[in-house]
């Protein structure tokens, strides 16, 4: 299966031609795509090719596969398309984030949290995310086995919670983890009754307690006269100031902060548990990178500087994403008619591209569904022949504003264990692959670790 490049025909074929399936009368086929999630992208791509229709949850979808499709919709016909109604079924749990914006105010209010994703700020958290790393991973060695995905979910909670929302103690942690927990599953439930007995009632009350306890950190902030404080997200997204003296209120920060710890929580999580997986089942590449580490540190302790200089961990980076991105579809609700492949798909209609199915793509990627590392490199980097071939984390006007965090965060996380132990993991990679559905697999990935020498 190959993807289409654009036509620019003015014989525009009707959204009616366009290959696939309405389904169901009424609910079309909302419950093959809730109920496969992954595989009904590529079950529908090989089928019909890479461009598909379906209907789910009332509403019309087009399927855009392929590196070209991903720069129509995601740059340059991104003012075609809205974000918020595309992700409008995650608005629950996400709350009045970026991805919930739009146009000028949506560049506006992006450029004024630029700065706390970004160079300094970055560096700043560095020492933070280092000490929870070490503390959380201390033990790993004694335990039998460790279920990747739990303990990273766990990890990175802990990290975003002392750094997005100013949770300080062990005990605030819990707290607010917990309301976290209940705020995502409940916020996902398809019965939508706000009643406190509800998992959606509990969600939106866990999101009122979140809500609470920022704004008393923030008051005991400004008690201290340490608003502008920045040691992390919370305190930079509060000093905050354009070139016009604009600055964020309270509840645009508590909004924004909050939108952050769901999306960079198991989006980083997910990425994290595959990327040790692979090694684990690649003890050849756990090798290359100690090596790396040892080469470029000597005997010093790790830092930022360090980061950049470790090309190998960049591919093996890359190769997760690649393989794994945690965001597999991303929709988009037409505003303005576009034009793909030579089909028109009208304002009303829904698109989606999809990195995954990018991704694995033969005429991008040698042997696509191998964990080849190496690809990225000179003199192959596959990644290059098309500036939309890697999109694990977006591009254009909505891409991945913690990108920069979460490369920092998963790179340190990654020394840090490869500086410790060596692993093998479960279940086996031959099992299991090609990982077409990896968001079902990574619940059973298992590893067990060794103290290296
Ligand atoms: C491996 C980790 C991550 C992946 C794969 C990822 C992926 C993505 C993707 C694909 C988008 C674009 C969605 C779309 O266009 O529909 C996005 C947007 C976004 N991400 Fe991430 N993300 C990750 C981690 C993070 C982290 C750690 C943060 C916060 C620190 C974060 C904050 C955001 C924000 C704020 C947006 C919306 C930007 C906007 O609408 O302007 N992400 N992410």
């Amino acid at each position: 299966m190959t993807a289409q490049a654009p036509q620019s025909s003015r014989s525009l074929k009707s959204p009616e031609e366009i290959p696939g399936s309405y389904g169901l009368p009424l609910i079309g086929e909302t419950i093959e795509l809730f109920r496969d999630e992954e595989l009904f992208y590529w079950r529908h791509f090989h089928k019909y090719g890479s461009i598909f229709k379906t209907r789910a949850m009332g509403k019309n979808f087009a399927f855009l596969i392929g590196p070209e499709a991903n720069r129509l919709v995601m740059m340059e016909q991104a003012d075609h398309v809205s974000t918020t109604l595309g992700w409008e079924f995650l608005r629950p749990v996400f709350g009045n984030g970026l991805l919930f914006m739009e146009g000028e105010k949506h560049r506006a209010t992006r450029r004024l949290m630029y700065p706390a994703f970004h160079g300094r700020a970055i560096a700043s958290y560095f020492d933070t995310i280092q000490s929870v790393a070490q503390d959380f991973v201390q033990d790993w060695a004694t335990r039998e086995t460790v279920n990747l995905l739990t303990e990273f979910r766990r990890l990175t909670l802990v990290i975003a919670c002392r750094l997005f929302i100013g949770t300080q103690t062990a005990s605030e942690v819990g707290q607010t983890s917990q309301w976290f927990s209940q705020l995502v599953k409940g916020g996902l439930s398809i019965l939508r009754l706000d009643i406190p007995w509800t998992p959606y009632g509990r969600s939106q009350h866990a999101r009122q307690k979140l809500t609470e306890f920022m704004r008393s950190v923030i008051a005991e902030r400004q008690r201290q006269g340490n608003l502008q404080e920045s040691r992390d997200v919370l305190g930079l997204l509060l000093a905050a100031v354009d070139e016009d003296g604009n600055h964020l209120s309270e509840s645009e920060v508590i909004d924004h902060a909050l939108f952050m710890l769901v999306a960079g929580h198991e989006t980083t999580s997910n990425l994290l548990s595959w990327l040790v997986y692979e090694l684990g089942a690649h003890p050849e590449w756990q090798s290359r990178l100690r090596s790396e580490q040892d080469a470029i540190l000597k005997d010093a302790p790790l830092d930022m500087t360090h980061l950049k200089q470790l090309s190998h961990l960049t591919n093996v980076l890359k190769e997760g994403e690649r393989l794994y991105p945690p965001v597999y579809g991303m929709p988009r609700g037409v505003v303005k008619d576009i034009e793909y492949a030579g089909y028109r798909i009208p304002a009303g209609w829904y698109v989606d591209v999809s990195p995954m199915l990018t991704h694995r793509l033969p005429e991008l990627y040698a042997e696509p569904d191998r964990f080849d590392p190496d690809r990225f490199a000179p003199p192959r980097e596959e990644d290059k022949q098309h500036p939309f071939a890697l999109v694990g984390f977006g591009s254009g006007p909505h891409g991945c504003l913690g990108f920069e965090f979460a490369q920092m965060e998963m790179r340190v996380i990654l020394l840090t264990l490869l500086r410790q132990y060596s692993w093998t993991v479960t279940p086996e990679r031959e099992s299991i692959a090609p990982m077409r559905q990896p968001s079902k697999l990574m619940k059973n990935l298992q590893a067990r670790f060794t103290l290296v020498n």
